[in-house]
């Protein structure tokens, strides 16, 4: 089968790839360009641990074709600290203990930057909502939402 030559950015980076028609995003992101820090859960659209930004939309990258990035700016977790300087949702989850085995969390912390971009000033319920296609089989959820709503919190009283 003949190759898909793909151009699109990764975290600001311009990047190319080739792929096959009928690769996900989530396995070249992972085999090809060797981010691994999205995750296979399911690989069904499921569990919400492959989460990226695909043009500012939060997508599963496993239900994405790799040749759709096609000109896209794509986000990854790899892309969410700045540099050494982790987000503040990364250092958040870390300090309430909103992880454990780890595996659900790129995805937990893709979809929660994205709402709160979207939403600075959520209620829990909108929280666990906006949160409902991202599974966790550790934490029971409370502290990912405490993390959550701390954070905004926060970053509101950075705006003000
Ligand atoms: Fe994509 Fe589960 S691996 S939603
Ligand atoms: Fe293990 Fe969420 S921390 S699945």
């Amino acid at each position: 089968m003949a190759k898909i030559h793909v151009t699109t950015t990764i975290n600001g980076a311009p990047t190319e790839f080739l792929c096959d028609a009928n690769q996900t995003l989530l396995e070249v992101l992972r085999d090809t360009l060797g981010l691994t820090g999205s995750k296979e859960g399911c690989g069904t659209g499921d569990c919400g641990a492959c989460s990226v930004m695909a043009d500012g939309r939060l997508v599963c990258s496993c239900l994405t074709l790799a040749a759709e990035a096609e000109g896209m700016k794509i986000e990854t977790i790899e892309g969410m600290a700045d540099g050494e300087k982790l987000h503040p949702l990364q250092k958040k989850f870390i300090e309430l203990a909103a992880l454990q085995c780890g595996i659900c969390t790129p995805g937990f912390l893709i979809a929660s930057k994205a709402l709160l971009e979207k939403y600075p000033n959520p209620t829990e319920e909108e929280v666990r909502y906006w949160l409902a296609g991202n599974l966790c089989r550790c934490t029971g959820y409370d502290k990912i939402v405490s993390a959550v709503m701390d954070v905004a919190a926060e970053m509101r009283e950075a705006a003000e």
